[in-house]
């Protein structure tokens, strides 16, 4: 009996949005325990990165909202602390790398995160670029995350997805971070470990193009799923990006495979397929990764448009969902 309405108030919880981010306190993982005896309730919840202003507020909406269920008599609420990192409960990190910049990077990072989204999965992009950021640009995010000492809280796009990323905490979306490498891995630590992600499906990383302290220090910190590499036809070795998993697997995460990005034109008046920068490399830099080719993305104006306008959400194409489908393949696959 108390069992079941134990399971009502999670229920009734999965209602209650966090203020600031409009994920529900069960999403944020910040319901720590629901204990029902004799009709009397007793909530916990962690106040992890919750501004000591809107904690009387959020405590009083979950009191209501349990009181107001059938079986309960009365709630009592109260706060634990915890740790972010804690409370973090996420099933697949997928970090995006390149060999150089201007490859597509952010743009495959967001395009995976965008269609997790669409299928109704949690998602969330860590954006690491520091000195590079290019995420909230092309999901048009402007606003500056909330939180309090115990943690940040992370900016929401239209369709959902959880963002961190430098740009947002800039006084300005002009300013640039001029940071060397120790400082630029406190940031990306920082952003794993003080950010209060919550219950995800999927987390993207966005990292800085090369092999450099910002990679290494993702893979050293956070527990990856796997690797992505993404390269243009124009890369004139596959030597850059050799050297990209040739770091994967020393640091032991897997590479779950490579996309080719601007790899052809769709020709307007005949639809055929122009390889203007050149023969498709795909098989070549797979093959060099010993990895599979995931996909080919071709330059695609509408892209650049929806980048640009920062709604890079409503991107849908036939090239994009073979990526999809064959990186949520490659997910799960248990090959390493
Ligand atoms: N396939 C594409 N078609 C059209 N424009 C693209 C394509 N790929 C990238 N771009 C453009 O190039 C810009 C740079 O891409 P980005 O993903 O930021 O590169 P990186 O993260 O590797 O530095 C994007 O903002 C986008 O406007
Ligand atoms: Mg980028």
């Amino acid at each position: 009996m108390s069992a079941e309405v134990e399971e009502k108030i999670r229920d009734a919880l999965e209602q209650v949005l966090v203020p600031g981010v409009m994920r529900s306190v069960v999403q944020m993982n910040l319901l720590r325990s629901v204990e029902v005896k004799d009709g009397k309730a007793k909530i916990v919840l962690a106040s992890t990165a919750i501004p000591s202003e809107t904690q009387d507020w959020l405590k009083d909406k979950v009191a209501t909202r349990v009181r107001e269920l059938p079986g309960v008599k009365e709630a009592t609420v109260d706060f634990v602390e915890a740790k972010p990192k804690e409370l973090s409960q996420i099933q697949n990190i997928v970090a995006v790398m390149s060999g150089k910049g201007g490859v597509g990077k952010s743009l495959v990072a967001g395009l995976l995160a965008s269609a997790f989204a669409q299928e109704d999965k949690a998602v969330g992009i860590l954006d690491a670029d520091i000195t590079g950021p290019s995420i909230p640009k092309m999901f048009g995010l402007n606003t500056h995350p909330s939180g309090s000492e115990t943690g940040i809280l992370p900016i929401l796009t239209r369709s959902g997805i959880e963002v961190m990323s430098m740009n947002l905490l800039l006084p300005s979306e002009d300013e640039t971070v001029i940071w060397r490498g120790p400082l630029m891995s406190k940031a990306i630590t920082q952003f794993w470990e003080d950010v209060l992600w919550g219950k995800l499906d999927y987390l993207i990383i966005d990292l800085p193009p090369g092999t450099g302290d910002a990679p290494l220090t993702v893979m050293q910190v956070v527990p990856l799923s796997g690797v992505i590499t993404v390269f243009t036809p124009q890369d004139l070795t596959a030597m850059v990006v050799r050297k990209a998993v040739k770091m994967a697997r020393k640091m032991n995460v897997r590479v779950l495979g490579v996309v080719e990005n601007m790899s052809y034109l769709v020709l307007p008046e005949t639809g055929k397929k122009m390889e203007l920068f050149g023969k498709s490399k795909g098989e070549e830099m797979a093959k060099a990764s010993e990895a599979p080719l995931l996909g080919r993305l071709p330059i695609d104006p509408e892209i650049a448009k929806l980048c640009d306008e920062g709604k890079i959400e409503k991107y849908r194409s036939d090239a994009l969902s073979e990526i999809f489908a064959n990186t949520k393949q490659a997910l799960n696959t248990d090959k390493f």
